[in-house]
């Protein structure tokens, strides 16, 4: 039988499956289902840094003095009640499913800004944790801030969460950085031992008859992943740390994608929702039928043979391909079709 165990983090898995954070892990019932199926491990949903902020006493005794800047900010947000679980109830929920579950627990911090807030990565890593995984995501609106200031930023929160814990933490990345080489190479120097390819945008919709924005959430197609396996692929052979590929995986054929291009796992969250947890005993099923019609002894041998490194022709992954596909599109062929 074909191995498939994985190295992630630091951490040996039983297989390259892990539940990618999501409401899912909220119940320990889940919890215990998601090992029973075959998960290898389970990032619990986030704290986020605005659920910390508000809080704080600190905060609210500058909510009342109506002068900081970052509180006014909080105005636009959700408010205490709109978060799912207090910090509280979030470590005693850690705790439970690490009592609960033999397979690792990842705890995820949400935020963008550094400052006290971090301190829960440690309170995170107290309650159990056995790896954090933090969710940068930020969105620049503001036309004076520049990349490198989010960057340096990101850098600076990133480099204050790995000096206080312990355990490994892997930084989950929105897509949209210019040079996603050089960033990870520099997240790796201040602590990361891992990057999350990547976090969906949740973009708003329009109501056009109430002129509203609403927010929209919809989850993922295997389409999404595409992106994901390109930077893994660039990625992949240029930094020590591991990647997790998250955001398309819904088949086994997607999991065999993600480790070629050159991830240590794949994360699953809308394959969940949508075909319920036992999905992923069928998914790990067809994995190892996969590996076994072609006698591949591991899972693990296979990772990164299509990356950027191990292929002969490295134009797929780069403007050549561009040029190529654009090129190779025959305005003839297409309107013979109509
Ligand atoms: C309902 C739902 C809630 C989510 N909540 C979180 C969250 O709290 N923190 C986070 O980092 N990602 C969250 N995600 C994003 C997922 O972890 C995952 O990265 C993303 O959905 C892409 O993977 P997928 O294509 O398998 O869904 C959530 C996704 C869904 C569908």
């Amino acid at each position: 039988m074909s191995d498939i165990s994985m190295q992630y983090l630091g951490l040996k898995l039983s297989g390259p499956i892990v539940v990618s954070s999501t409401p899912l892990s909220e119940s320990i019932d889940n919890i215990r289902r998601m090992e029973d199926a075959g998960a290898s491990a389970i990032v619990l949903t986030s704290l986020f840094e605005e659920q910390l902020a508000l809080e704080s006493r600190a905060l609210d005794e500058d909510l009342s003095r109506g002068t900081n800047s970052f509180a006014e900010s909080l105005d636009y947000l959700p408010e205490q009640g709109d978060y799912r679980m207090t910090h509280e109830s979030y470590l005693e929920h850690l705790r439970r499913a690490r009592e609960a579950a033999g397979i690792p627990i990842i705890a995820s911090l949400n935020g963008f800004t550094p400052g006290g807030w971090v301190r829960f990565a440690k309170e995170m890593e107290n309650a159990g944790a056995q790896a954090i995984e933090l969710n940068t995501f930020a969105l620049a609106t503001d036309s004076k801030q520049t990349s490198a200031e989010i960057e340096s930023q990101l850098l600076e929160l990133v480099g204050s969460v790995c000096k206080s814990v312990q355990v490994p933490v892997a930084v989950k990345l929105s897509q949209s950085f210019t040079s996603l080489p050089n960033l990870c190479m520099r997240l790796e120097e201040a602590g990361a031992r891992g990057v999350a390819l990547f976090n969906r945008f949740y973009q708003p919709d329009f109501d056009i008859e109430t002129l509203e924005v609403r927010p929209s959430l919809h989850f993922s197609t295997p389409s999404e992943l595409l992106p994901r396996l390109h930077w893994a692929a660039i990625l992949f052979g240029h930094l020590n740390g591991d990647i997790a590929v998250t955001g398309g995986v819904h088949s086994a054929e997607d999991v065999l994608k993600a480790v070629m291009a050159g991830g240590s796992v794949a994360m699953m969250a809308s394959a969940l929702h949508i075909h319920g947890i036992d999905h992923i005993g069928r998914v790990l099923t067809d994995l190892r039928d996969w590996l076994e019609k072609r006698e591949f002894a591991s899972l693990a041998e296979t990772r990164g043979c299509l990356s950027r490194r191990s292929v002969p022709d490295t134009s797929p992954y780069d403007r050549g391909n561009y040029i190529k596909t654009l090129s190779s599109y025959s305005l003839r062929q297409t309107m013979a079709a109509f």
